[in-house]
């Protein structure tokens, strides 16, 4: 039998995917349906699962758990409003606060991921660059087993491509910005992605291959206590 994880926050299941690759069976969790999540999905609000599972780990059945928070709050755009604004309010709530008070307490493996910039607690980083993908999409990911990431490997990616937002493809030069991004199935195709090229859902997404590679750690935990 496989070892199941629940993948909290789950979108249509960029990480989830990573992990099913690995070897786990994936159940997913979002508040907002997610009709290109490609397992069992449960619509329910994260922090309640959380709580009940930690409350009773056997009765759910999982063997580890992924979060992924949403990240608006720390982005480099929202931080550049607030400070432009210079105000304190805003309007993303921290749930990725609520998630880690609540793995303190969690007697399986977790894995919390987020942007760049957020508060996590001993973060390692990863890069689309170290896998050989056109993105670079660096992300943090906290763990209570050690994981150890792939170096970047930037030189060899050479420019990156960006997905972002619902729109589509352009290519800018700089002054002003410049960049290239990729929209559709090229941006699938640029986060290794072959189950969605859903814009809306590639722009929030997190490369498979990630949690692919931090699956195998987890895995070999599990198999080691
Ligand atoms: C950044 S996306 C996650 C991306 C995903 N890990 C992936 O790789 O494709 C964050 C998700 O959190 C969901 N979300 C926000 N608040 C939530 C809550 N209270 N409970 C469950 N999901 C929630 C959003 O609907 C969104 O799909």
């Amino acid at each position: 039998m496989r070892p199941r994880i629940v993948d909290l926050y789950c979108n249509a299941g960029g990480c989830a995917v990573g992990y099913h690759r690995a070897g786990f069976d994936v159940v997913g969790i979002d508040i907002v349906p997610q009709p290109f999540f490609p397992f069992p999905f449960e619509l329910r609000d994260a922090l309640t699962f959380l709580a009940e599972l930690i409350a009773d780990p056997d009765h759910l059945g999982f063997d580890a758990v992924h979060a992924s928070p949403p990240c608006k709050l720390w982005t480099v755009a929202n931080r550049v409003h607030r400070a432009n604004t210079a105000t304190l309010f805003d309007p993303h709530p921290d749930m990725l606060g609520p998630t880690l008070e609540l793995l303190a307490d969690c007697p399986i493996p977790w894995v919390v991921e987020n942007v760049p910039g957020a508060p996590m607690p001993n973060p390692v980083t990863y890069c689309g660059s170290s896998f050989g993908l056109r993105v670079r999409r660096h992300r943090l990911f906290s763990s209570n087993v050690p994981l150890t990431p792939p170096p970047c490997n930037h030189a060899a990616q050479g420019q990156p491509v960006g997905v972002y937002g619902n729109g589509g493809a352009w290519t800018r030069t700089a002054p002003g910005g410049g960049g290239v991004k990729v929209a559709g199935k090229e941006a699938a195709a640029a986060l290794g992605v072959d189950w969605t090229d859903h814009q809306p859902n590639l722009s929030q997404m997190i490369p498979p291959a990630y949690t692919e590679h931090i699956g195998e750690q987890i895995l070999a935990s599990l198999t080691t206590s």
